[in-house]
């Protein structure tokens, strides 16, 4: 397969830190005798302007966490009277799905939605704050977030940016390379206890030094992979390091590997201590015995990422493949930078195993 290659240097999504604030804009009520004013003639709403305020900074956060999203809102000029609001936060569309309602509250009532309902409020600390507490962050949560605010016909909304501390990996199944659909990409991301990585959060690894000479699918639908080592294979030696980017892909007909997202890990992932070595279904019950399950992928990445996991013995995971961590490289465990190393897929053969506890 062939595809035109686009290099993208050092391209700083548009969007990502040039988005307005607030987007206010100037209306006239005219108040005459059927609208809501008592018709007495008094001073018309003239000029008012209701003005959304969120933060411009990215908010981060990690797995887990509690996390404020903020948002405030002020007519100009003030108004005296108190003034009746609707508020509205929805979550924008990263893949082809539709904005998400995340929250919608009216006076004292709130209501939350889907996957927010029980873990989304507005916290009101002041007169005029409608700041979003999002509770327990998951890696969907991950994404821009639209602070609407309603006085009756008029509305303004801002936006935050909400991203996760985390790590991308590159994902590749026992079948082999080039096998998944982006509905199986994303399938597969979530198999290993992980969501299918964004844009931003690949190019930010691939600032970190992520170099993978296999193209993998995103949640945008595009397929591209980061190179910090410009070679022959990878897109050209003469070109420049850079995300290549193979654009947007079909769904369903094309076929490529998967970049997959992780955060902090809620619980724990250590190599199971014992002499002797397992097949893998006997790995999956030495892990059950110990009151544990074998570990995911996405797991061990997360324990060699933020917590340290550092072990040079091979072990197997949930996915049938046999990997270790290593923070400090050293000699015969593998190369020379700290990584997760992987033996495949073995067919046969019996090694330790990785085991995950949830606390
Ligand atoms: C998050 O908030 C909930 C209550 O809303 C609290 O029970 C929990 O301990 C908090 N979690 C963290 C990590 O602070």
């Amino acid at each position: 397969m062939v595809f035109p290659l686009v290099v993208m240097l050092l391209h700083l999504h548009s969007g990502f830190g040039g988005l307005p604030f607030y987007n206010g804009f100037y209306y006239d009520r005219v108040m005459n005798d059927k609208g809501d004013g008592n018709g007495n003639g008094e001073a018309p709403f003239n000029g008012v302007k209701l003005v959304v305020e969120t933060s411009p900074d990215t908010v981060f956060a990690h797995r887990g966490a509690n996390v404020t999203l903020p948002c405030h809102y002020h007519f100009a000029p003030q108004l005296d009277a108190p003034h009746k609001i609707r508020v509205k936060w929805s979550k924008l569309r990263q893949d082809s799905t539709k904005d998400r309602d995340v929250l919608a509250a009216a006076g004292p009532r709130q209501r939350s939605f889907g996957e927010f309902r029980g873990r989304a409020q507005l916290q009101q600390a002041s007169p005029h704050e409608v700041s979003l507490v999002l509770d327990d962050l998951r890696l969907q949560d991950a994404g821009k977030y639209r602070c609407e605010v309603i006085d009756g016909l008029e509305d303004e909304s801002g936006i935050v940016d909400l991203e996760l501390q985390g790590l991308v990996f590159p994902y590749q199944p026992r079948r082999g390379r080039y096998v998944l659909n982006f509905h199986e990409a994303k399938k597969t991301c979530e198999e290993q206890d992980a969501v299918m990585a964004s844009f931003d959060q690949l190019f930010k690894s691939w600032m970190e030094g992520l170099d993978w000479c296999n193209a993998g699918w995103l949640i945008d639908g595009t397929v591209q992979y980061p190179i910090t080592l410009p070679r022959e294979p990878c897109g050209g030696k003469d070109m420049a390091p850079g995300i290549r980017n193979y654009g947007e892909r079909h769904k369903n007909l094309h076929h490529f590997d998967v970049f997959c997202f992780s955060s902090a890990l809620k619980g724990t992932v250590y190599y199971l201590a014992r002499h002797e070595k397992f097949t893998l279904e006997k790995a999956k019950q030495a892990c059950q015995d110990d009151r544990a399950e074998i570990a995911k992928v996405g797991q061990l990445y997360s324990a060699w990422k933020f917590l340290g996991l550092d072990r040079c013995d091979a072990g197997w995971l949930a996915d049938g493949s046999v990997r270790y961590p290593i923070i400090s490289p050293r000699p015969n465990c593998g190369p020379p930078e700290p990584g997760i190393r992987s033996f495949g897929f073995p067919k046969v053969g019996k090694f330790g195993v990785y085991c995950y506890k949830m606390s």
